[in-house]
């Protein structure tokens, strides 16, 4: 019997989105908002699910205050209160889209957990919009 267990955490960060390859008008077409070159900021929520088989003797998948200090160790004290374009090494060259912030955080979580137990990466940027990377 295969559970899914959730923790959730918040955090800010400053972007811009644009693409140098890009007219500073196209970027402002494909962008819109996000593309403001003074940069702005965005309350993230991230949820973060692993999935297996509760361990006999302490009822767990996961502990989750564990998990919790993994997502911070390898992901949030990098980025909470950071410009994503140019304060974090793992990030670099890559356009700060919630899909790819997604993306990059799903990498380093799965890459530090037991061997397929995470199940999704899903990120909040706004209270309309979220992206969810999972499993294949
Ligand atoms: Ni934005």
């Amino acid at each position: 019997m295969a559970v899914l267990v959730t923790r959730r955490e918040t955090f800010s960060a400053g972007h811009t989105l644009f693409n140098p390859r890009f007219s500073e008008e196209r970027n402002r077409e494909i962008f819109g908002k996000c593309s403001n070159p003074s940069g702005h900021g965005h309350n993230y929520v991230l949820e973060v699910t692993v999935r297996g088989e509760p361990d006999e003797e302490t009822g767990f998948v996961f502990d989750l205050s564990e998990l919790s200090s993994l997502v911070w160790k390898l992901v949030l004290n990098d980025v909470d209160h950071r410009n994503l374009n140019v304060d974090v090494d793992w990030l670099r060259g890559v356009i700060p889209t919630t899909e790819n912030l997604a993306n990059a955080f799903w990498m380093r979580l799965d890459a530090n957990l037991p061997d397929g137990m995470l199940f999704s990466v899903r990120l909040q940027e706004t209270e309309k919009n979220s992206v969810e990377r999972r499993r294949d």
